[in-house]
């Protein structure tokens, strides 16, 4: 009898060895072919969807998680244990998702009997009533630590969310906002130079192009407005 158990769980041993490199070659080659790991810094335990896309030179952190149609844009960071699900959710170029971030662009039946729409009951198909709403995330936006963001919101460019909130509505570019719901707390800088910021656009360029622009991105505000709108108006004029 304690032969038999031996031997077993060294062939239980053998066999998830064996699972186990199977399974990670296979991620491997999945990897190899896939322009997502190549052109990206992509972490450990990270699952794609194959309809994420993205842009290149992002940085996806541990274990964030991509279902359904999701675009992140160059230069954007990912935090760890983010979970996009999409529906479709798309997220501009230069921002910054901190850990345990959570958008779905999805909601289940309201006008329905229940809600519950799990495999258990009608082997799944209650999932063809979930409704989907597009999440639409600017440029040069920083979501805080636990934030959830909701079905159908869009918020703009240059965007400060607070740690944990919940966002249920639109948020203009260039505000702080935060709680539950996420409310605007106030603009960061003046119209004027907003207005600039929208017009200059300045995530449009790449890393070594902003080098010639480096100083701009260490004044403070707001002692250095009268500066910053001068240097910015000045870039528009010229190009
Ligand atoms: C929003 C934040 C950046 C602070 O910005 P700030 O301009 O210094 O704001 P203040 O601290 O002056 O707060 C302004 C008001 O907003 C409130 N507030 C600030 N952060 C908040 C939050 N996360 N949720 C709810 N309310 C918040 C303050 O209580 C204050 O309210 P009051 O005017 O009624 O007193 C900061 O609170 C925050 O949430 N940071 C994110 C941290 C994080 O996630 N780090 C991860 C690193 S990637």
């Amino acid at each position: 009898m304690l032969k038999k158990i031996i031997k077993n769980k060294i062939g239980m041993g053998i066999l998830a060895r064996l699972h186990h490199l199977l399974e990670e070659s296979v991620e491997y080659s999945r990897r190899i072919n896939d322009e997502r790991y190549i052109y990206n810094q992509v972490r450990k335990g990270v699952v794609f969807s194959d309809a994420t896309t993205l842009e290149g030179e992002c940085q996806i952190e541990t274990e964030s998680f991509f279902v359904g149609k999701v675009s992140v844009k160059s230069y954007s960071l990912i935090g760890t244990r983010n979970i996009l699900f999409g529906g479709d959710i798309s997220i501009g170029r230069y921002c910054q998702l901190a850990p345990y971030v959570s958008i779905y662009s999805k909601n289940h039946s309201l006008q329905t009997l229940t809600a519950y729409n799990n495999k258990r009951l009608f082997d799944s198909r209650l999932k063809e009533l979930d409704e989907y709403k597009s999440v639409q995330i600017g440029n040069d936006v920083w979501v805080g630590i636990g934030t959830t963001i909701l079905s159908g919101v869009k918020i703009g460019s240059g965007v400060i969310i607070g740690a944990g909130s919940v966002v249920t509505k639109d948020i203009p570019d260039y505000v702080l906002a935060a709680g539950n719901p996420a409310r605007v707390i106030k603009k960061r800088f003046s119209d004027e130079l907003i207005d600039l910021l929208l017009k200059w656009q300045w995530w449009n360029l790449s890393p070594s192009e902003l080098l010639a622009f480096e100083k701009l991105f260490f004044m403070k505000l707001p002692e250095s407005e009268t500066g910053m709108i001068q240097t910015i108006t000045e870039i528009i004029r010229n190009r």
